[in-house]
């Protein structure tokens, strides 16, 4: 099992978006992939066809102490879909000191599930800092940064590059961050100048082409599924395509640790 944990410093750049279809573009690799839902916003299973009145997830499972195989859903495009669950103000609370205490609680979490080697878990986060987002760098293999081609954007990538420093580059099984820039508007001069930028500090890091900005993106939404199954010809789902290719190298580059499938 690889998780890539999806992070931003700043908010609606495009985590969940990105999460969502490059687990779509992975599952077509032929690849078992669970997307997991680490935010309350519980967004994530939208993409998938998941009932929006569905209030089943990983939150509520973890409160009541059920096993998280019955909270699995088979998603469109043959994703596994865990949504992070609907719950009350208290339970939300409860959960997130009870993971704020224990940060490994969602490795040990995924170490129940037994997964295949080959098996790929992406989960997306809340933005910046956030028990969630510290438990998620604590299981990551690969630290996904999705941002925007703007100077907010480039402004937070220290931030978020401290905090998978902290809880994700000191474990021997962490293969390192990527980052990926999203809603890319290429006739803009602004948008290629940063890009330009963002290209120069971060170096092979970069996902070498861009996710374009494309209508069709929030239309798959609308219509329940991600954009390969909604448009597959678009620009972005092409895209998308490109980047799952990316993604896969880098994460099959990362070695197994001795003793443990990771
Ligand atoms: N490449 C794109 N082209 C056009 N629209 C996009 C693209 N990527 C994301 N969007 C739109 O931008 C908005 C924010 O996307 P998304 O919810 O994925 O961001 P997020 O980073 O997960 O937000 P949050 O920080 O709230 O979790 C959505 O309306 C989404 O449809
Ligand atoms: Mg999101």
């Amino acid at each position: 099992m690889k998780v890539i944990t999806v992070v931003s410093a700043k908010g609606g750049v495009g985590k969940t978006t990105l999460a969502a279809n490059l687990a779509s573009v992975l599952a077509a690799s032929g690849r078992r992939i669970i997307a997991l839902d680490l935010d309350p916003q519980n967004a994530l299973r939208l993409h998938f066809g998941v009932p929006l009145d569905s209030i089943d997830g990983l939150s509520r499972a973890t409160l009541a102490g059920d096993a998280w195989q019955s909270v699995m859903f088979d998603g469109v495009d043959g994703v596994t879909v865990l949504p992070y669950g609907a719950v009350l103000e208290d339970d939300r609370r409860r959960f997130e000191a009870y993971i704020d205490h224990e940060p490994l609680w969602l490795a040990q979490s995924l170490a129940t599930l037994q997964l295949e080697e080959s098996d790929i878990v992406i989960v997306d986060t809340p933005p910046g800092s956030s028990a969630y987002t510290r438990t998620a760098l604590c299981a990551a293999n690969f630290a996904l940064n999705v941002v925007l081609a703007d100077a907010a954007s480039y402004a937070a990538i220290p931030q978020m590059e401290r905090l998978i420093e902290t809880y994700a580059a000191p474990r021997a099984d962490f293969g390192g961050a990527g980052y990926v820039v999203n809603q890319v508007d290429l006739s803009r001069q602004l948008a290629k100048d940063v890009l330009k930028v963002l290209r120069h500090m971060l170096g092979g890091k970069v996902f070498p082409g861009v996710i374009h900005q494309d209508e069709g993106v929030s239309e798959s939404l609308a219509c329940d599924t991600t954009l390969i199954h909604y448009d597959p010809l678009s620009q972005a789902a092409a895209d998308f395509r490109t980047c799952g290719d990316w993604l896969l190298a880098a994460i099959d580059a990362i070695p197994v640790s001795p003793g443990k499938v990771a």
